[in-house]
């Protein structure tokens, strides 16, 4: 299915209508599209040396089938289920199934909004999830993924270990 062997590799699935970002409700959802948010996280994951597929559905037996299919070749997901989140308990079902991290992404904050968004069928299945960054949100989700795959955690003690020693440099001259 084209997954790389040697690299890590990282599916991201977009939900329901997510196809439609840039137009759909901007003030909500930012004015990026999905293709500008693709080609970020590609960008991204090639400089960090992984290969990152993605794929979007507007039909929930089609993100199942993507889910089954990802066990075999992916060694994480990314996934904005989109409404489905508040739904659908096939595609719980379907990553429960599933041996690798799941990170749940919402460009909005749900909890700020409706209460029927407020329910996720996926958070308590999920490594973590980001919610109300924007696209933004997608990047914190790749960089959280790609920490928990390397099995780098943050070490306070010693966090030049978590970050690059530029940026610590650059976040002191900052601080005084
Ligand atoms: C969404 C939030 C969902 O409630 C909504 O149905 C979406 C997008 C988000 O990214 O903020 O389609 O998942």
């Amino acid at each position: 299915m084209g997954t790389h062997t040697n690299l890590k590799n990282i599916l991201v699935i977009h939900g329901p209508n997510l196809n439609m970002l840039g137009k759909r409700e901007p003030d909500t959802y930012g004015h990026e599209t999905l293709d500008q948010i693709n080609t970020m996280l590609k960008t991204r994951a090639n400089r960090l040396g992984l290969f990152l597929e993605t794929f979007q559905s507007n039909h929930e037996g089609e993100i199942v089938d993507k889910i089954q299919q990802a066990s075999d070749s992916f060694h994480g997901i990314i996934i904005n289920p989109a409404a489905y989140t508040h739904t659908s308990i096939a595609i719980r079902d379907a990553l429960i199934m599933l041996d690798i991290p799941i990170v749940e992404i919402h460009l909005s904050n749900i909890y700020k909004r409706e209460s029927f968004r407020h329910q996720s069928m996926v958070s308590d299945i999920a490594l973590a999830q980001i919610a109300g960054f924007g696209s933004y949100g997608y990047m914190l989700a790749l960089e959280g993924l790609v920490q928990e795959l390397s099995g780098l955690k943050p070490a306070f003690e010693d966090n030049t270990q978590y970050f690059p020693k530029k940026t610590l440099s650059v976040a002191r001259k900052a601080s005084y």
